[in-house]
């Protein structure tokens, strides 16, 4: 059997909420080194994992701690405690536009990004024509991406990630604000992605793409843990945990 792609052991995220109404720089003067806040625990002790070559989802109503934990396994958040291992490499979509220069053009963003996640301009510009006809936004390419749309924006996102042939695809929430035919292209790349025996973290609201994409499904309510196993059985509790029984 395969071994394992992520390994999320025990994992706790804080922020802090400050509760001061006016910051300005004479009452935080006059407060002196106290400041009234709390910690937000947004994850609170998580574990589990990622079976290599799986499509894994996380799933959990808004504000649940989703985007924060996808955050820590791209290492743009670091957990407060617990540890998170990946073993291959890892790209990520997360929130719309993330990691794009606005004032730069979809060329330039294609360069930007790729060089970011880790490609040599070699093979970004082997790749470009490839990564252009993905997305599907040629005849805007040297547009500066502030005037995109956001189905644009999400498009050429994925066509990098997808290019730099990662072992492990994490995805935000993001794909939604594609229209229908480009989000059934993703999806058809997301199997190829299966087949190649590479692993896809995805979020997402829709419980349909969920449960048709995923094999594992984590479930976080609060930032808790409440059940990971197979697709179809943590669906169904996270439902029921929504609809009180009469
Ligand atoms: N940088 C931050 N500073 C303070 N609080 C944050 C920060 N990022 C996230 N949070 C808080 O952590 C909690 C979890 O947020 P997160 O974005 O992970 O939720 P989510 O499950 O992705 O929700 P959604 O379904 O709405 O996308 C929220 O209460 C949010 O306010
Ligand atoms: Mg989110």
């Amino acid at each position: 059997m395969t071994g394992t792609a992520v390994r999320v052991d025990q994992v706790s995220k804080s922020f802090r909420l400050y509760h001061e109404r006016n910051q300005t720089l004479k009452s935080a003067i006059m407060r002196g080194r106290t400041s009234v806040h709390e910690d937000f625990w947004a994850l609170d002790d998580v574990s589990f994992d990622v079976p290599e070559g799986s499509t894994f989802g996380l799933i959990g109503s808004n504000g649940s701690g989703k985007s924060t934990l996808l955050k820590c396994l791209a290492n743009i958040y670091f957990p407060n405690k617990g540890t998170i291992t990946h073993f291959g490499k890892i790209a990520a979509m997360l929130e719309v536009g993330s990691g794009f220069h606005s004032e730069l053009s979809g060329r330039e963003n294609v360069f930007l990004n790729g060089s970011i996640l880790g490609m040599s301009k070699k093979e970004i510009t082997s790749k470009f024509d490839e990564i252009v006809a993905f997305s599907g936004v040629e005849q805007f390419i040297d547009q500066p991406v502030k005037n995109y749309s956001s189905g644009m924006y999400v498009r050429l996102g994925f066509a990098i990630a997808i290019n730099v042939d990662p072992d492990i695809l994490v995805v935000d929430e993001v794909l939604s604000v594609g229209d229908q035919e480009f989000q059934e292209k993703c999806f058809l790349k997301f199997a190829d992605f299966r087949k190649a025996g590479k692993t896809v973290i995805l979020v997402s609201h829709s419980m349909g793409t969920v449960e048709a994409m995923c094999d594992r499904v984590a479930w976080l309510s609060h930032g808790e843990l409440k059940k990971v196993g197979p697709a179809a059985g943590t669906i169904k509790s996270y439902l029921s945990s929504l609809t009180p029984e009469a």
